[in-house]
């Protein structure tokens, strides 16, 4: 596949490991982003060649006319359109079924999220409804979301378990994922979620003797999941419940990202610091010391702008200090029944528009940040020869334009792996 005539290429390749990207640097365009008029060669699914787009026409297709493609070469005339590469959604809830459409007025009369969930609403209702679900009920809601997802971009995605709170149930979720990654184009990471609350059926302490005893041996000898996450915040999981299942599963061959400091700041970042878990997610009220010492160990800080959007709570992420104090952070949907969002652009979108984020910044946060979190060398999150071919070609001829249109598809095409999705 030759790809002609790019406007910007946003290659993010700067630096040349896999390592996050931070401070400035994330909002360099010198160093992050090729001018326009050059080309992509792809081949058997990589990339080949990114020059430009003059000496890829005259040495692979002199004769195009500037319409047909012949069997061995499909051309793309990206007609000035800038190229970016694929997303990385390094946190979703994607398998759950039933519907959560009547909380909305549950809290538009006050009630917080909480509250929801105290009588009955929120995680505990999705359980009532994901625990009916057979294997295949699953596999096929969970494909059409994926799907939806690589509309808007996205190549790769974590996926959690979390609304079984059984053995039987989480083990079936996290069954789902893998017949779904076998599935799909998009590339499918499986986070065991066990402690997403505590199931109405027995107490708390019964709950982590399952969890510990139980569920994590056998998600560890089915090797259904590479993570284990843990809801750590006031009202479900307290630091002592989450330091003790972190380091159990550790014994189990998982590391560990986590849900932290959502509503509150209960030093979960921190926390998640000193366990040396890959990814801290939420930490929308962490501390500015907490920040440094997450930036200091390698513990990414993942915004979630989607939750405190779909609640109607203030959207006042420190997306400014996180880049003066070269804090690396990701974005990620966190698409769950609340949170019906699958498209990483509009998250961004939110950030921008409200946050005062750069448009650079938020693409960094949603590719390579959250790759280096996936320990893929497959999946890089940037644009260069030798990787694999995920990208996506954006409407504007400026790489800006990828998030700027939250109410229409940013992308004319959307490529993994070499092929057109
Ligand atoms: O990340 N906060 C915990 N888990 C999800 C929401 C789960 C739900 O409401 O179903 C989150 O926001
Ligand atoms: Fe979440």
């Amino acid at each position: 596949m030759l790809i002609l005539n790019a406007g910007q290429i946003a290659h993010l390749d700067s630096i040349s490991t896999n390592s996050p990207i931070s401070g400035q640097d994330m909002i360099d365009r010198e160093s992050n982003v090729f001018p326009s008029g050059m080309g992509i060669l792809i081949e058997d699914s990589k990339i080949k060649s990114i020059t430009d787009s003059q000496s890829l026409q005259s040495e692979y297709a002199s004769d195009w006319d500037g319409e047909f493609s012949s069997s061995a070469l499909s051309i793309i005339d990206a007609n000035g359109c800038a190229i970016i590469p694929g997303l990385v959604d390094s946190h979703t809830h994607l398998i759950w079924g039933g519907d959560r459409s009547s909380e909305m007025r549950l809290r538009q009369s006050g009630m917080s999220y909480k509250d929801v969930s105290g009588i009955g609403g929120g995680i505990q209702r999705t359980v009532t409804s994901t625990r009916k679900m057979t294997l295949e009920d699953m596999v096929s809601k969970g494909l059409s979301r994926v799907n939806e997802a690589s509309k808007y971009g996205t190549c790769a995605m974590e996926v959690k378990s979390g609304y079984g709170l059984d053995t039987d149930t989480e083990l079936r979720l996290l069954e789902a994922a893998s017949v779904i990654s076998r599935n799909s184009h998009v590339a499918i990471y499986p986070t065991w979620l066990g402690a997403h609350d505590f199931p109405s059926e027995m107490n708390r302490s019964q709950y982590i003797d399952e969890l510990l005893s139980v569920q994590l041996p056998e998600v560890s000898s089915q090797g259904i999941a590479r993570w284990c996450d843990v809801f750590c915040e006031d009202g479900w999981y307290t630091n002592e419940e989450t330091e003790d299942i972190v380091k159990q599963a550790k014994e189990f061959g998982l590391e560990s990202r986590l849900h932290v400091d959502e509503f509150v700041d209960n030093d979960g970042l921190a926390l998640a610091s000193e366990l040396g878990s890959v990814s801290a997610d939420h930490v929308a009220k962490s501390s500015p010391e907490s920040r440094q010492m997450a930036s200091e160990v390698g513990t990414m800080q993942t915004f979630l702008p989607g939750t405190p959007y779909v609640l109607g709570s203030n959207l006042d992420l420190p997306f400014i200090d996180c880049i003066e104090n070269n804090w690396s952070f990701s974005l990620a949907t966190d698409y769950n029944p609340n949170c019906r969002i699958l498209s990483l652009p509009i998250v961004a979108n939110i950030c921008c528009t409200r946050m005062g984020l750069d448009p650079l910044a938020a693409l960094i946060a949603s590719t390579r940040n959250p790759a280096s979190t996936l320990g893929d060398n497959n999946i890089t999150g940037k644009i260069t020869v030798g990787g694999l071919a995920n990208l996506n070609i954006v409407w504007s001829n400026d790489v800006d334009g990828w998030c700027q249109t939250p109410g229409e598809n940013p992308f004319t095409h959307s490529i993994i792996s070499g092929d057109i999705v």
